[in-house]
């Protein structure tokens, strides 16, 4: 795997230092409401893993699995879901979370799709913003890092479903996907 990396990104030290500052934060924020977590699968696994033990007040977490619709390499944003949530939303203080955010489209077509169910409140949260490859009018409500637009994996981050398991992230060799 590390053969295939160009250079790190972000370090252990530094993801685990930035998942502690959105735990306070969102700790703080979230004291006395009914925080809910929710992620998308599978990408945010280890962002979610961490950043829930980095939280200190009672939450709830579940968990979301989507397909893209259509063919190509194109993302319309248009999902079919998978496998939706278990808990019903209705009363709860959402927090979407989400590896990185990319053109938003996904993104935007999933926060549709849950304020339709009524949450007393819905926000997002990202470990990556790629803020220059936005396509969808959608921001973060809690960010960890900007990052260029280069193709990055780790941290629960794929390639071809591979290098998840990269305790830090890095950027991937052009080469290995043919760019
Ligand atoms: P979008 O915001 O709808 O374009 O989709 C974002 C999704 O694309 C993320 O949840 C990732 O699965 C994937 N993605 C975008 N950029 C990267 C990257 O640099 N590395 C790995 N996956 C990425
Ligand atoms: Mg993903």
């Amino acid at each position: 795997m590390e053969k295939d990396i160009l250079r790190v990104l972000l370090t252990e030290e530094e993801l685990s230092r930035k998942v502690g500052e959105l735990g306070a934060a969102i700790s703080a924020d979230y004291a006395g409401k009914n925080l809910m977590m929710v992620s998308v699968l599978k990408g945010s696994v280890v962002f979610m893993a961490d950043l829930m033990r980095a939280i200190t007040i009672p939450c709830r977490i579940d968990f979301m699995s989507v397909s893209s619709y259509g063919s190509g390499a194109k993302t319309s944003g248009v999902v079919k879901i998978l496998k939706d949530l278990d808990i019903n939303l209705e009363g709860l203080d959402l927090l979407i979370i989400e590896d990185i955010l990319d053109s938003g489209l996904t993104l935007s077509y999933i926060k549709q799709i849950l304020e339709d169910r009524h949450p007393h409140s819905i926000r997002l949260c990202t470990l990556l913003d790629k803020p220059d490859r936005r396509q969808a009018d959608i921001a973060a409500n809690y960010k960890g890092f900007e990052i260029p637009d280069e193709f990055v994996v780790g941290y629960g981050l794929d390639y071809a479903e591979c290098y998840r398991n990269l305790p830090y992230i890095g950027i991937l060799k052009p080469e290995v996907y043919g760019g």
